[in-house]
């Protein structure tokens, strides 16, 4: 339910307006208040009359009209939200909002408001791939914007590709999650590290790993979703920005440690997700190496271990470790979490169906560093977050005691 909640709705010029229709209704029956301020252009797509008339209130257009209500005055609507959501969000909206531009109520009022915003893009796939457009996504996330995916399937215009609308449905899950989410992390700040590295053999070759990023990413979104101040430092990996998360990108596991290293004093919690690798070439080629003899030797040597580093200085912070095995998972698991003074490590057989690389589920059991060891089903990546920001949240409890 989300009686007493004000959801501003901020409809743009798409096709996918009329399904925002149903999302209106849909509101409605979880007894939100809804308000609707409509581009120009999306009034080429469904009258004002038809959100008028679903959502009991009257529909905002114009910046510039008299108010017909009292209440509804320049700005007054972005005081009164507890959520503004733009859907369908448009290239041209986005790209306003990312560039400070307030040339009509929507804009004006997304501007103007200290309630979340969410952006729920649906455009044609050449639209949505355009790299102006991501940029623009990515720069807005970075400040704190929310962003829906869009689906992926076929498009009016005829393509197919990514760029529809999600459902009503799952558009209204999501705002649910928003508002019943738990705020519990606010003011901590967490550091991340997610996905592979890449080792240099030569200027064209590497040694890497399977590492998909996916576990290291859904920390970073749930922990940002609760409040927290996140910074993910990701090796190379195909996965957008997740929302209110301030990213750097690396590649080997030396930049993964500098990046680490020069960020670590300001940081509350370490959740060490990344799959570094351990060594490195010793001299990575100038030139593309050239076959030649039947073998090829390469000289390796270690790199540095950033949650051992970490585990050295880490004082009264939170330190998380994983640790992905083929066999002995506990044994291997327990010597890790010893080994780099973690306060809990999150143990998984890669092995095992449902677990591990490239999956978007996973088998766990967190060990913590009493010896106390928690064994947990298959769950989705994002249920295992929130497992992991439970238990740091114990910790932070178990902390205060000392
Ligand atoms: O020793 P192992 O690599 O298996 O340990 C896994 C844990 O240590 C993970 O949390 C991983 O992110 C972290 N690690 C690290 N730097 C390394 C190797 C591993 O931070 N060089």
């Amino acid at each position: 339910m989300l009686s007493g909640k004000t959801v501003v709705i901020g409809v743009c010029g798409g096709i996918a307006a009329y399904k925002v229709v149903d999302v209106v209704s849909r509101l409605k029956k979880l007894r939100a208040q809804v308000h609707i301020i409509m581009t120009q252009n999306a009034k080429e797509f469904v009258t004002p009359l038809t959100f008028q008339s679903i959502s009991h209130n009257l529909v905002v257009t114009n910046m510039f009209e008299e108010p017909k209500s009292f209440d509804i005055k320049h700005i007054s609507l972005a005081e009164k939200a507890d959520l503004v959501m733009v859907a369908p969000a448009t290239a041209n909206v986005i790209g306003k909002v990312a560039n400070g531009i307030a040339d009509d109520m929507l804009t004006t009022t997304i501007m103007a408001t200290k309630a979340p915003v969410l952006f729920v893009p649906a455009m044609n796939t050449g639209m949505y791939e355009n790299p102006l457009l991501q940029e623009n996504i990515n720069k807005l996330k970075r400040l704190g914007y929310l962003f829906m995916e869009p689906d992926e399937g076929k498009m009016a215009c005829g393509t197919t590709g990514k760029g529809r609308l999600p459902e009503p449905e799952k558009i209204v899950n999501h705002v649910e999650q928003l508002f019943n989410s738990k705020k519990d992390m606010e003011g901590i700040r967490v550091l991340i590290t997610a996905g592979p590295t890449r080792e240099a053999i030569d200027p064209v070759r590497y040694i890497s790993n399977h590492s998909s990023g996916k576990m290291g990413y859904a920390v970073a979104e749930a922990a940002a979703a609760r409040g927290a101040k996140v910074l993910l430092v990701s090796g190379p990996v195909q996965l957008p920005v997740p929302s209110g998360v301030e990213r750097v990108n690396v590649t080997s596991a030396e930049d993964m440690y500098q990046a680490v290293m020069n960020a670590y004093a300001e940081m509350d919690v370490f959740v060490m997700v990344a799959a570094v690798a351990d060594y490195r070439c010793e001299n990575a080629a100038l030139h593309k190496i050239k076959k030649s003899g039947e073998k090829l030797i390469l000289e390796l040597v270690k790199n540095p271990d950033i949650a051992y580093e970490l585990g050295k200085v880490k004082g009264h912070r939170i330190l998380v470790g994983f640790s992905a095995e083929t066999q002995e998972l506990l044994t291997h698991a327990t010597e890790k979490l010893n080994k780099k003074n973690l306060d809990f490590i999150v143990a998984n057989d890669v092995t095992l169906e449902g677990a591990g690389f490239g999956a978007d589920t996973n088998i766990v059991k967190i060990i913590n560093s009493d010896g106390d060891i928690k064994e947990y089903p298959l769950m989705k990546k994002n249920e295992v977050a929130e497992e992991i920001l439970n238990e740091v949240m114990k910790v932070r409890e178990k902390n205060k005691m000392y």
